[in-house]
């Protein structure tokens, strides 16, 4: 569904990605795990048709992406995407929010679009909040409607960008449940995450990203159980380290 062959991205001098290959099959988790600055970010952004490369190739259903292409816009719409900063309008209810893109980018009637944006809300377990605005509601609600949202465009694939790196502890659960829930459904989705116990229950393959190269690549339980690259195991027992967010455990 997603295919990334030898891609190589630099911004100005600086070489971020330096040959990254990837197959997402549909219905696959993917986790991209690594340390800051390794190119995660970038990685996705390159999927998403929202930067350009200079070397390789990605496919999204089959279809080259490429920021000049004139179908880039229609191919962008089958992959929803969620950041770190959920960046709803702020003067909009959490409705709203929901229907601005079967509205005004697909061209949806507001009244079916309405029924979709109140039946995503109830999947992310915030049909109460339709009317609130999104300053109303904590971060892991917003991040939550932000799901809904991109949810709404009837994607074909999700990508995440750490969309929990931005919340208190408390809220992370609820919002890796949504996902998880996803996930169940047979959704496509390739997830940056530092929640490892997120990856590892979740995840059919896990990346892990070091200067622009995936320096290793296997299934959760090898690659967060038994890492087999010096990188990896660093990296791991870094991230184990720190507090409650990044462990083992699966969230409750
Ligand atoms: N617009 C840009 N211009 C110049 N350099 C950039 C730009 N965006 C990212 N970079 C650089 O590219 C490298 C990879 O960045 P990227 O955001 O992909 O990392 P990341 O793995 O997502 O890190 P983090 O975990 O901190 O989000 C970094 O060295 C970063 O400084
Ligand atoms: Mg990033």
């Amino acid at each position: 569904m997603i295919e990334i062959r030898d891609l190589h991205k630099r911004y100005g001098a600086h070489e971020v990605l330096k040959g990254v290959s990837l197959n997402v099959e549909a219905g696959q988790v993917v986790c991209l795990i690594g340390p800051s600055g390794s190119g995660k970010s970038t990685v996705l952004r390159c999927i998403n048709g929202l930067e350009t490369y200079e070397g390789g190739e990605i496919r999204a259903f089959g279809q080259p992406v490429d920021v000049r292409s004139p179908a880039i816009r229609q191919l962008r719409c089958r992959m929803g995407m969620v950041f770190q900063r959920f960046n709803l309008f702020a003067h909009r209810s959490v409705l709203d929010n929901v229907m601005e893109g079967p509205v005004h980018v697909l061209g949806q009637a507001r009244g079916p679009a309405r029924a979709l944006a109140l039946d995503l809300l109830d999947k992310v377990g915030l049909v109460d909040k339709a009317q609130a605005y999104p300053a109303q509601l904590s971060g892991g609600q917003q991040q939550r409607v932000a799901i809904a949202r991109a949810l709404a465009m009837k994607p074909e694939a999700m990508l995440f960008d750490e969309p929990t790196s931005a919340l208190d502890p408390e809220l992370v659960g609820d919002v890796l449940e949504v996902m998880r829930a996803l996930a169940r459904e047979g959704m496509t989705m390739i997830v940056v995450t530092h929640e490892m116990g997120f990856a590892r229950e979740v995840a059919d393959r896990v990346c892990f990203l070091h200067s622009g190269t995936i320096v290793e690549e296997g299934s959760s339980a090898q690659v967060l159980g038994a890492p087999r690259h010096a990188r990896t195991q660093d990296f791991l027992r870094r991230v184990l380290h720190q507090p409650a967010q990044a462990t083992l455990e699966p969230t409750p």
